[in-house]
């Protein structure tokens, strides 16, 4: 009984992941993020990239933004791993980058993001 219902909640919980879902819920904590980027669909870029749609694409690939030449030339892609890395540290995770935040390091705040950001498309 235990283990049916034990394993009912693995399964309802990784119905929950986002990748095939619409955009989660905007977390409160991406407060840290908003006064910089914009996060919806077409929404212009302002001090940073609208983050809108890039899930897995490269760095500094958003178009009509004017990226760092650290941004460009670093080649990461924007999967889960490196989204919680660079919102830690920034600097660390993309040295010269002209991203004016000192990083956020609550791994669980980091997390939420990371998906949050995954799940705009
Ligand atoms: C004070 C403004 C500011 C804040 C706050 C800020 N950013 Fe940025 N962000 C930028 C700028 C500017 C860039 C471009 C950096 C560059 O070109 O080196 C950038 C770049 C990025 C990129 C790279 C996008 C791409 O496609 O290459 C991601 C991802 C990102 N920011 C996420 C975040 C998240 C998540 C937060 C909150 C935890 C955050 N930023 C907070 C200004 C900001």
């Amino acid at each position: 009984m235990l283990n049916r219902f034990v394993l009912a909640s693995v399964l309802t919980a990784s119905l929950a992941v986002p990748a095939f879902a619409a955009p989660l819920p905007k977390p409160p904590i991406f407060g840290v993020c908003g006064a910089c980027h914009k996060v919806e669909k077409g929404a212009p870029n302002g001090i940073g990239p609208n983050l809108w749609g890039i899930a897995n694409t490269k760095a500094g690939e958003v178009p009509g933004f004017a990226f760092s030449p650290a941004m460009k030339a670093s080649k990461v892609k924007w999967t889960r791993a490196n989204l919680i890395a660079f919102i830690q540290e920034p600097q660390k995770t993309i040295p010269g980058t002209r991203m004016p935040f000192a990083g956020l390091k609550n791994p669980t705040s980091a997390a939420q993001i990371a998906d949050y950001i995954l799940s705009l498309k």
